[in-house]
């Protein structure tokens, strides 16, 4: 009996043996796309300010990280959140930083950076791609300077958030901004 019952292991062992052998060998390393990030730097020195700018849109002056908005606390606004305008002086200023960059590239197409949600949301005319956008246009077109200092983010990508190849964008000027 114990015999019996070895032999059919070691077939069924030597069955799975042959069969694995005939699979295909499916790669399952990175492809690239997911072991790429974005500058962590640059995102701190040139985007956050755009997202606690009062930037006036087709609704009036309005911020992003408002109250009502994307605000972490307050706001209402689907996934994207943010900490408010964080100050360098608050012990948890770096985490803060952190975490709205990580919110910031959620929102972010690595493959098309135009067609990143956190450009298409707030840019005039593509409401037939995006839809509604409850904070409207905030960006009027393309050229907009702060939409281009998104784009610019967006589309350097980088194998490590603090890559030496970081840092060195242009911070654009946000009163310039909008409408
Ligand atoms: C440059 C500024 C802004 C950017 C980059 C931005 C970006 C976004 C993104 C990426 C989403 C989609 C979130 C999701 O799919 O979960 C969104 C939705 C939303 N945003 Fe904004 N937003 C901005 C300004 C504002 C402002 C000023 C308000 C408030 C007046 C606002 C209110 C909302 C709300 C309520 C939603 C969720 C519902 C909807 O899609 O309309 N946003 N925004």
């Amino acid at each position: 009996m114990l015999h019996e019952v070895t032999t059919a292991v070691r077939i069924a062992a030597l069955a799975g043996t042959v069969c694995l052998a005939a699979c295909d060998t499916v790669s399952v390393g990175n492809t690239g796309a997911n072991t790429q990030t974005l500058c962590l730097t640059d995102y701190q020195q040139c985007i956050d300010p755009i997202l606690h700018a009062s930037i006036n849109g087709s609704l009036g002056p309005l911020t992003c990280s408002a109250s009502g908005c994307h605000n972490s606390t307050t706001g209402s606004g689907g996934g994207f959140k943010l900490f408010a305008d964080p100050d360098p002086a608050d012990p948890t200023f770096d985490q803060q930083i952190l975490a709205n960059f990580i919110s910031a590239k959620a929102f972010a197409n690595f493959n098309s950076p135009p067609d990143s949600k956190l450009l298409l949301e707030p840019l005039r005319g593509v409401f037939a791609i995006s839809g509604t956008h409850t904070g409207g246009d905030i960006f009027p077109d393309t050229a907009d300077a702060c939409y281009v200092a998104i784009r610019d983010w967006i589309s350097r990508r980088v194998t490590a958030r603090d890559a030496p190849s970081c840092g060195g964008c242009t911070p654009p000027d946000v009163s310039t901004c909008g409408n």
